[in-house]
């Protein structure tokens, strides 16, 4: 635990270390020295992801009859990027204002002659007048801002360039036409893509938090113009009630209008949400109004019609879009940081995470009392079986006396630990077939029918996306 730790506001450093410690997240290449800006999710943190991932796929997509998945992929056509604007925006030399930071392209930018303090010019030397806020900046040498990864698609060194995908959009503009000629559906409907993005980050940083290699969740929906506002705060709700179900308190996440001079190139609205970090409030979601941005400039670079026809009206038209997008990985750390607590048990400390059965990676854990008797062994493993039948995501754990068993599950959240004792076997005829069933949050033991212990692990998970 670091000395920065208060109740239940731990810091960063001791979320790595239970990460790192519990098998949620580990340092990428890390017997290498390590990769920056790359880490590697080990066995609970696959299920943790998973959960989330899953219960944003129930949200966004299957409890709607206006959504359709893809899964596209990650190397495309480089013209796409150049469409996008990527190329442009991602690639070329840039130079920075020095007051307001913009970034311009280094051939594009006003240059004039420099002169000394009595008005004579300087002979080769020029400085460059910032466009943004009218700074007068030294002329710098440009730099590579570049944030996409290049590669080839093929062996040869002449092999066409492509890139990774620096967000999953692009590879759901490229299948709207797809859809449209599939499917059939209707305006306004989305396309939702979960999948891998990079970003060549120049400083990486803070855990999971700034990644070279990121996942992202994300939705196109597509409208007619003049409903862009409706669909945006339709949209912003359900942000909201998906950080409710996930475990983000309300008082933790808060909105942040980014300013017109802000925002990303084709963006007319964008709202970030932003979550207290350890390290700040920083940016944890966002939500975008993206115009007919896209669906217009891949017509236009593709040479293809990327209009929509309203069959009623007979209006054909681009549709706007609205995009609500969502890092998986800030997504995780938001996670790990909310179920974070602390309290004294039976007077030790303890430490848990308060994970819904939602999303907790480890459902329940079963038991035997004593891993030295067969008998209990036995009966333990015949729960184990029947339960792991309905609810895959248990765990089996005779390692240690049954405290240490306990407080391991509490610090990876398993909500429930189910024993397996001697009164299960029948010592007292009248609890013949009982075990405990312990509450992970208030360590409170209720002994109840072999039958009913199952039910109530069942229960706490039903209606939840378990694949
Ligand atoms: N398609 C829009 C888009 O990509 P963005 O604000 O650049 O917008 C969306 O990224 C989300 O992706 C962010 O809100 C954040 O959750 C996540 N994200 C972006 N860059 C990231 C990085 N370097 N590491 C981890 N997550 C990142």
């Amino acid at each position: 635990m670091s000395m920065s730790d208060t109740q239940n506001n731990p810091s960063l450093e001791t979320i790595i270390s239970l990460a790192k410690r519990r098998g949620f997240v580990f340092p990428g290449s890390e017997i290498y020295g390590g990769l920056a800006g790359t880490y590697d999710y080990g066995p609970l943190g696959v299920a943790l992801k998973n959960n989330i991932k899953n219960m944003w796929w129930r949200m966004f997509v299957e409890l709607r009859d206006d959504m359709y998945g893809v899964d596209a992929a990650i190397l495309m056509n480089s013209k796409v990027w150049e469409a996008s604007g990527h190329i442009a925006g991602f690639s070329d030399p840039l130079i920075e204002c020095e007051k307001c930071k913009h970034r311009f392209r280094a051939d594009q930018v006003q240059t004039k002659p420099k002169k000394d303090e009595s008005g004579i010019v300087l002979e080769n030397e020029e400085v460059w007048i910032c466009e943004h806020c009218g700074t007068k900046n030294e002329m710098a040498e440009p730099r590579q801002f570049n944030m996409m990864f290049k590669t080839r698609a093929g062996a040869s060194e002449d092999a066409p360039a492509v890139y990774l995908r620096p967000e999953t959009a692009g590879g759901i503009f490229m299948n709207y036409k797809n859809i449209i000629d599939s499917v059939h559906p209707k305006l306004p409907f989305g396309i939702a893509q979960i999948g891998k993005a990079f970003r060549n980050e120049i400083a990486p940083r803070d855990f999971i938090f700034r990644l070279r290699e990121l996942e992202q969740m994300e939705v196109e929906y597509f409208i007619k113009q003049e409903e862009w506002e409706r669909a945006f705060e339709q949209w912003r709700v359900l942000m909201h009630e998906y950080a409710q179900a996930i475990g983000i308190k309300g008082s933790a996440l808060h909105e942040l209008e980014i300013l017109p001079e802000d925002r990303a190139h084709y963006s007319e609205r964008t709202i970030d949400f932003e979550f207290d970090y350890p390290f700040g409030r920083k940016e944890l979601w966002g939500l975008a109004y993206r115009t007919d941005f896209d669906l217009s400039a891949h017509e236009k670079g593709s040479g293809v019609e990327l209009k929509y026809l309203d069959e009623a009206t007979k209006e054909k038209f681009t549709p706007h879009v609205i995009e609500p997008s969502l890092g998986v990985d800030r997504t995780v750390l938001a996670v790990l940081l909310s179920a974070y607590r602390k309290d004294d048990l039976g007077g030790g400390e303890r430490t848990y995470l308060a994970f819904s059965p939602a999303l907790a990676p480890v459902k329940a854990m079963v038991s035997p009392l004593l891993k030295n008797k067969p008998e209990l062994v036995e009966k333990a493993r015949e729960v184990y079986t029947v339960l792991k039948k309905d609810v895959p995501q248990i765990m089996w754990d005779d390692n240690g006396n049954i405290g240490k068993r306990y407080r391991r599950q509490d610090e990876i959240g398993t909500p429930f630990c189910i024993t397996i004792d001697f009164d299960t076997l029948g010592e007292k005829p009248e609890l013949k077939d009982t075990v405990t069933l312990r509450q992970r949050d208030t360590a409170v033991q209720t002994r109840m029918s072999i039958t009913e212990a199952i039910l109530s692990v069942r229960e706490s998970i039903r209606g939840i996306p378990l694949t």
